[in-house]
């Protein structure tokens, strides 16, 4: 490849951008929503074991893969191989890559329209427009494809500026807003009667259930979604990183991030519970198990910020404007990475690389959505619960197995001279190698 490849300017927009893209509608809704399903302060313990034994060092290893060739996805899994077998494994495991990757970034664009949609209806309904706040809050063909296509639109808009006019200015400006729009949130929550309740659900764990098979496949999953582990998303943002940059440490300030605001979002969320526990809203069933668990933020939230009243309405639309602004700085990077291959690999430019992907996964929302009840549960369970940790399963095995050990060091030590010397290089290679394959089957073969 002979042209300059555009990369992110400073280490900051490296970090808020990789942060951006793991922070999303995952650490808001999914990660609060598996937490009060499974035992609250149990689920939060082993999601925290999860991130540091599992999700830390496979986030290490994709990115390195990306660092080591600054190339696409499928260029880079290429370039780790020697022979002409390894270097084609490689291109089936990048493709696979990107291909699930466009998956999630179908479902999502769903999800991420119904937060549009939310967002907008408290402004509709004190507006009185209340035909248009009724289309916006109910399940409906149209709503459901009109924002997708909203909500595409916009995400390509972000790409096609670019890496750094486009993906690292916006990432820039939207996750500080995100952190500041989270902390405020959660504190006026916590000064609301009914929060203690939830606070020390989400707070105290119950050891009796840390040990259960299903929170332990929960937690993993969720750490792997939370993280864009497995589909090439993060590789891709390694490719932009400069080599000046040490990477066992720039990966361990996205996984903080990242993990600080799925934890900001469980102190958010599982009060709010309460909260609305407490105005007269049901949250639990009589056998004990959570209401409309999946939905929970669509349905008991809503309904907690209409009986606040006037502060209500602002809190709604704050509360989705921070799921929307999430979203977007993930999908933004889900789809960057297509993208960027078929660019790099074809020699098609940016702009068109947008819009044919662009138009080819609003295609496959817009089926997901004619067939809603059987393709969207499917989508999501392929694409995260099974795709995503057997691919990451297989980037470490391309990094540690197959690529030479003096070339995996190389990488590495660029950015960081003496990680020879370091207690990392004496255990991640084989930890790596033999250890994370191991835990991931594992937790695979019990779910
Ligand atoms: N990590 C994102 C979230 O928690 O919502 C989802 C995601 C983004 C998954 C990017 C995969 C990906 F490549």
């Amino acid at each position: 490849m002979s042209h300059i490849r555009p990369g992110f300017s400073s280490r900051l927009g490296f970090i808020l951008a990789a942060a951006g893209s793991a922070v999303g509608v995952g650490n808001i809704w999914g990660f609060p929503t598996q937490a009060a399903q499974n035992g609250g302060g149990a689920f939060l313990l082993v999601y925290l074991v999860m991130v540091v034994v599992l999700a830390y060092p496979m986030l290490i290893a994709e990115l390195t893969i990306g660092r080591l060739s600054q190339k696409n996805p499928v260029a880079s899994l290429r370039a780790l191989g020697e022979t002409r077998l390894m270097q084609r494994t490689g291109v089936v495991i990048g493709v696979a890559g990107i291909t699930v990757l466009s998956l999630i970034l179908s479902f999502y664009a769903i999800l991420s329209g119904w937060l549009l949609s939310f967002m907008l209806a408290p402004i509709t309904q004190a507006l009185g427009w209340s035909q248009l706040t009724h289309w916006l809050e109910n399940f409906s063909l149209s709503r459901n494809l009109i924002m997708m296509a909203v909500f595409m639109l916009l995400t390509m808009h972000v790409v096609y500026r670019g890496v750094s006019a486009g993906i690292e200015r916006w990432s820039k400006r939207l996750m500080p807003l995100l952190f500041v729009l989270l902390i405020a949130m959660a504190g006026y929550i916590l000064t609301q009667p009914g929060a203690m309740q939830g606070l020390k659900l989400y707070l105290i764990p119950d050891f009796s259930q840390v040990l259960q098979p299903s929170l332990l496949v929960s937690a993993m999953g969720q750490a792997f979604f939370s993280l864009s582990i497995g589909v090439c998303a993060l590789m891709l943002y390694g490719s932009y990183l400069s080599p000046q940059e040490n990477l066992p440490r720039t990966a361990a300030m996205v996984a903080g991030l990242d993990t600080s605001v799925a934890f900001l979002a469980g102190l958010l969320i599982l009060p709010a519970m309460f909260v609305a526990q407490a105005n007269g809203v049901t949250i639990y069933q009589a056998d004990g198990s959570l209401q409309s668990s999946d939905t929970l933020v669509f349905t008991v939230l809503p309904a907690m910020f209409n009986s606040m009243g006037q502060s209500g309405v602002l809190l709604a639309v704050g509360f989705f404007a921070l799921m929307l602004i999430a979203a977007l700085t993930s999908s933004i990077s889900m789809l960057e990475a297509p993208v960027n291959t078929l660019n790099e690999e074809t020699g098609c430019s940016r702009h068109k690389a947008v819009w044919l992907i662009g138009s080819l996964v609003s295609m496959v929302s817009a089926l997901v959505i004619y067939h809603f009840d059987t393709l969207f549960g499917l989508v999501v369970k392929a694409t995260t619960v099974y795709a995503q940790p057997l691919l990451a399963l297989l980037f470490g095995v391309m990094l540690t197995w197959v690529l030479r050990q003096n070339r995996l060091l190389k990488a590495l030590q660029s950015g960081s001279e003496n990680i020879e010397h370091t207690w990392f290089w004496r255990i991640w290679p084989s930890y790596v190698k033999f250890v994370c394959p191991l835990l991931i089957l594992l937790v695979f073969f019990y779910q």
